[in-house]
């Protein structure tokens, strides 16, 4: 039987956003966007600021209730720009809310190659019962190749995706 998939996804700017549009073409999985009640500052260092304090109190946003939940769905792929070393915070807001004991949870991040202090343990421990498989990471602007990059990535995790002609 054919699993059922939901790409959920945070993006402030645009990155992790195509990545997650390119696993929903490759899978025809269910996308849906994580949108912050209150959207972050334009302002760098306020945006810093504010995403620091988050992390550090673990009081995450309160999300617009757009967001698909993970109820019905076998497997989840979670996408998040890496923000000073860890998941952005509505990511982390969403899989706190959402049980997916037993689901297959997959990963992906988008990074400028800075620090990376731990995602994918940061998605572990938000989601102890959920069985993560391998993550992806992303070169921020990086466009050429990508499809072929996600591609390779649901193979190694296993996942059915639509096959179609090579980027070139
Ligand atoms: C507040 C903030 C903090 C960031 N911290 C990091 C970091 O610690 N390491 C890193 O590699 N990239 C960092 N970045 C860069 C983003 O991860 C990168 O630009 C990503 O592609 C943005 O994805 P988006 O367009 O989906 O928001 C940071 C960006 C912002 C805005």
């Amino acid at each position: 039987m054919r699993k059922n998939s939901l790409i959920v996804c945070y993006s402030y700017s645009g990155n992790t956003r195509r990545i997650a549009e390119t696993i929903r073409r490759l899978t025809d999985g269910t996308y849906s966007r994580i949108y912050p009640r209150q959207p972050y500052p334009a302002d760098f260092e306020l945006l810093l600021e504010q995403v620091r304090a988050e992390n550090r109190t673990k009081i995450f946003p309160s999300l617009l209730p757009l967001t698909e939940r993970a109820d019905g769905y076998d497997i989840i792929f979670a996408g998040t720009p890496n923000w000073c070393g860890t998941i952005a915070p509505p990511l982390a807001a969403w899989l706190r809310a959402n049980d997916l004991t037993g689901k297959i949870l997959l990963p992906f991040f988008s990074h400028c190659g800075g620090e990376d202090k731990g995602m994918e343990q940061a998605v572990r421990e938000l989601c102890p019962d959920a069985k993560v498989g391998s993550s992806l990471y992303v070169l921020e602007n990086r466009r050429e190749n990508l499809e072929e990059t996600v591609r390779i990535w649901l193979e190694q995790n296993g996942c059915e995706f639509r096959e179609g002609r090579k980027e070139a």
